[in-house]
């Protein structure tokens, strides 16, 4: 039994869907999540750049007493996995279980992953998947424009601007004719039902968070190390009022009470 609590971080609100599957899978948990809103996107900072970040991410939560930590942001899984690996607690990325997932997804059609830019252009979704089925063939896109979209508020499936900015990302997927979509980037969950809208509920959608925070209940539950009342503290470095407004409505439940505000973080700027 161990009380403390889980800490998730991401660039934003993409994180919440590793929190979402956390409540679900875990939910006697007390979690902390820390949304580095000050600094997002992530997706189009240097490898270096996200290497200090997600160091720093994780350091603040260490402070606060965390047991284990779900980096929920496939940007730094794929740019920084070692520097998460290399931590004093446990680390969940959301690349490892997701990989896994995608291979053993079953179809007859070419695999797809999106994720932001820098995931795509660090090839490690791609990578890992070929390494596991080597027979399949795999497709990545980056869908850097969804970030900013859901940042902003849009992310239901009928928003007009959601529909253009999904049909002209995913159109060289829909050619292709994918069996299975990972969303590699965390934030993409909350576009899942207008992404089945444009592919067909046929293509499915594999979630990135939801495998991490599977990993991380399994490992929990294995040690021993469960334990909890529910509490979860939300943490931005962004505005807290907005922050506090997006993500009750990407969670459908009130949090501004829960949400507090960081001190931004200086990153180098190569
Ligand atoms: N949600 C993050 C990811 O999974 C970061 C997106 C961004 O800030 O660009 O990659």
């Amino acid at each position: 039994m161990d009380n403390r609590p889980i800490g998730v971080f991401d660039s934003g609100l993409g994180g919440l869907t590793a929190v979402q599957a956390l409540r679900e899978l875990l939910p006697d948990e007390n979690i902390i999540y820390f949304g580095d809103t000050a600094r997002m996107p992530y997706g189009t900072k240097t490898v270096k750049q996200l290497r200090q970040m997600a160091l720093q991410d994780m350091e603040l939560l260490a402070e606060r007493g965390v047991k284990a930590i779900i980096a929920a942001c496939g940007t730094v899984s794929s740019t920084a996995a070692d520097v998460l690996s290399s931590f004093h607690l446990p680390v969940f990325n959301v690349v490892d279980a997701s990989v896994r997932a995608m291979a053993e997804t079953q179809g007859s059609g070419p695999l797809g992953v999106i994720a932001t830019r820098a995931s795509i252009e660090s090839g490690v979704f791609k990578r890992r998947i070929t390494q596991l089925a080597p027979e399949k063939k795999v497709i990545a896109v980056p869908c850097q424009s969804f970030v900013e979209l859901i940042e902003s508020g849009h992310s239901d499936a009928d928003d007009p601007q959601v529909q253009k900015c999904v049909a002209e990302s995913l159109q060289p997927l829909r050619d292709q004719n994918i069996s299975a979509l990972l969303l590699g980037c965390t934030h993409f969950g909350y576009l899942s039902e207008a992404i089945s809208g444009y592919l067909g509920d046929d293509v499915k959608l594999v979630s990135a968070s939801y495998c991490a925070a599977k990993s991380m209940s399994s490992y929990l539950k294995a040690r021993a190390m469960t334990g909890g009342t529910g509490r979860v503290q939300y943490c931005t470095s962004g505005d807290v009022r907005d922050f506090s407004q997006n993500a009750s409505r990407l969670m459908g439940r009130n949090i501004a009470p829960l949400v507090s505000a960081v001190t931004p973080m200086e990153v180098d700027k190569l």
